[in-house]
C-alpha cells in the first residue's frame, strides 16, 4: 500500500449543501479514531492557498450535524486550475505536513483534488451537491434536504395559484441538470415539468396543454422549470398572452440550498464521511466516494469523472400521464 497517512485535512469546494457539516464530522471522528490528526481547511482551495489552516478535535465538530451550510466555509477559486497554483497548494500541504485531504464538492471540486493526488497529496472526493449531477453515484449529498425544501415551497405556491385561478411557473436550481426539477414535479403534481436534457423549446404546446386543462375544470396550472432552461420571468408573459390566463414565475433560488438536513442526508453523509477516512488511512489517493446500487464504493477520479448518466427515461415520461 501507499504511503502512511498521519494527517488528513477536510474541505469543502464549489456550491454548498444540507449534509456537508455531517460529513466533515464523519471525516474528522473516524481520522480521528483511525489515530490520525485532522486539519480544517476553511474557505475550500482559496483557504488552502491562503494557509487557512487549523487542527480540529472531536469536540470541534460537536453539535454540527443538523446545521445546514458548512461550518467550514466554501470559495470558488478558479486561479486552482493553472498548474503552477496547484503545484504551491501541493507544497503547502506538506509545510502543514499534511499527507491527505477530503475534498466535498461537486466535479469541479475533483479535477482540484486530481491536481494535488498528482503532485502527492492523498485525495478523495466526497459528492456534495443538491443537483444530483455526479455520474459515478446514484446520491449527492445535499440533494434529499434540497427536494423536500423546494417541494415544501411549491405546496405553498400551489395553494395560492389556485385560489386565484392562475398558472404559476416555478423554477428550481439545478446548474444544468434536472433532477430537482423531476423529482419536485412528480411530487408537487405539476401540469408540466420542463427539463434542459428534454425539454423541446415548443412553448405552444405548453399553451395547448393550459387552454385543455381549464376547459377540463382545472383551477391551476403548475410548471416546474429547471435552471437549465432558466428565463421564467419571460415564459409567463408570453404564457400569459397567448392563453389569457394570468401567469406568475417563482424563482426559488438559494433558499433551496440551505436549512438543517433531512435524516437521509445525515446519514448518507455521515457514512460516506467515515468512509473516505477510512480508504485514506489505508493509503488510497485519487478517488471519489460513491454510492451505487445500494453500496457504499470508491472510484478512480478519471474514472469517475469519464462517467456519464441520464435522467430515468420511464419517469420522465410517466410524470406526463399522472
Ligand atoms: P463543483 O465542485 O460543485 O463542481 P465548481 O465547478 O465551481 O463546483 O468547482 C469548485 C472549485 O474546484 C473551483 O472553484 C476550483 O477551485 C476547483 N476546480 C474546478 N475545476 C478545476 C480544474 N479543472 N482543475 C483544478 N481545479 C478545479
Ligand atoms: O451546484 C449547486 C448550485 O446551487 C446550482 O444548482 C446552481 O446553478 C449553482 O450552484 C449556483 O452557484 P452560485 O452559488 O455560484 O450562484
Amino acid at each position: 500500500m501507499g504511503k502512511e497517512i498521519k494527517t488528513i485535512g477536510v474541505l469543502t469546494s464549489g456550491g454548498d449543501a444540507p449534509g456537508m457539516n455531517a460529513a466533515i464530522r464523519a471525516v474528522a471522528r473516524e481520522a480521528i479514531h483511525n489515530g490520525c490528526r485532522v486539519m480544517a481547511i476553511k474557505r475550500g482551495y482559496k483557504g488552502l492557498l491562503n494557509e487557512e489552516i487549523e487542527e480540529m478535535k472531536s469536540v470541534d465538530v460537536a453539535g454540527i450535524i443538523q446545521q445546514g451550510g458548512t461550518i467550514l466555509g466554501t470559495a470558488r477559486c478558479p486561479e486552482f486550475k493553472e498548474p503552477e497554483v496547484q503545484a504551491m497548494a501541493a507544497e503547502i500541504c506538506r509545510k502543514h505536513e499534511i499527507d491527505g485531504i477530503v475534498v466535498i464538492g461537486g466535479d469541479g471540486s475533483y479535477r482540484g483534488a486530481q491536481a494535488l493526488a498528482r503532485h502527492g497529496i492523498n485525495t478523495i472526493g466526497i459528492p456534495g451537491t443538491i443537483d444530483l449531477d455526479i455520474a459515478c453515484t446514484e446520491y449527492t449529498i445535499g440533494f434529499d434536504t434540497a427536494i423536500n425544501t423546494a417541494m415544501e415551497a411549491i405546496d405553498k405556491v400551489k395553494d395560492t395559484s389556485s385560489s386565484h385561478e392562475r398558472c404559476s411557473i416555478i423554477e428550481v436550481m439545478g446548474r444544468r441538470a434536472g433532477y430537482i426539477a423531476l423529482w419536485c414535479g412528480i411530487a408537487n403534481g405539476a401540469e408540466d415539468i420542463l427539463i434542459p436534457e428534454e425539454y423541446d423549446y415548443d412553448e405552444q404546446k405548453i399553451v395547448d396543454h393550459i387552454i385543455m386543462n381549464r376547459r377540463y375544470g382545472k383551477k391551476h396550472h403548475l410548471i416546474i422549470n429547471a435552471e437549465g432552461i432558466g428565463h421564467s420571468t419571460s415564459m409567463a408573459r408570453r404564457i400569459e398572452a397567448a392563453t389569457g390566463i394570468e401567469t406568475r414565475a417563482t424563482i426559488l433560488g438559494y433558499m433551496q440550498r440551505g436549512g438543517s438536513p433531512t435524516c437521509k442526508d445525515r446519514y448518507i453523509a455521515s457514512i460516506m464521511g467515515a468512509y473516505a477516512a477510512d480508504i485514506l488511512a489505508q493509503g488510497k489517493t485519487n478517488r471519489v466516494v460513491c454510492y451505487t446500487g445500494g453500496q457504499y464504493v470508491d472510484y478512480d477520479i478519471e474514472e469517475a469523472l469519464a462517467m456519464t448518466k441520464s435522467i430515468p427515461e420511464y419517469e420522465f415520461q410517466i410524470s406526463k400521464n399522472l
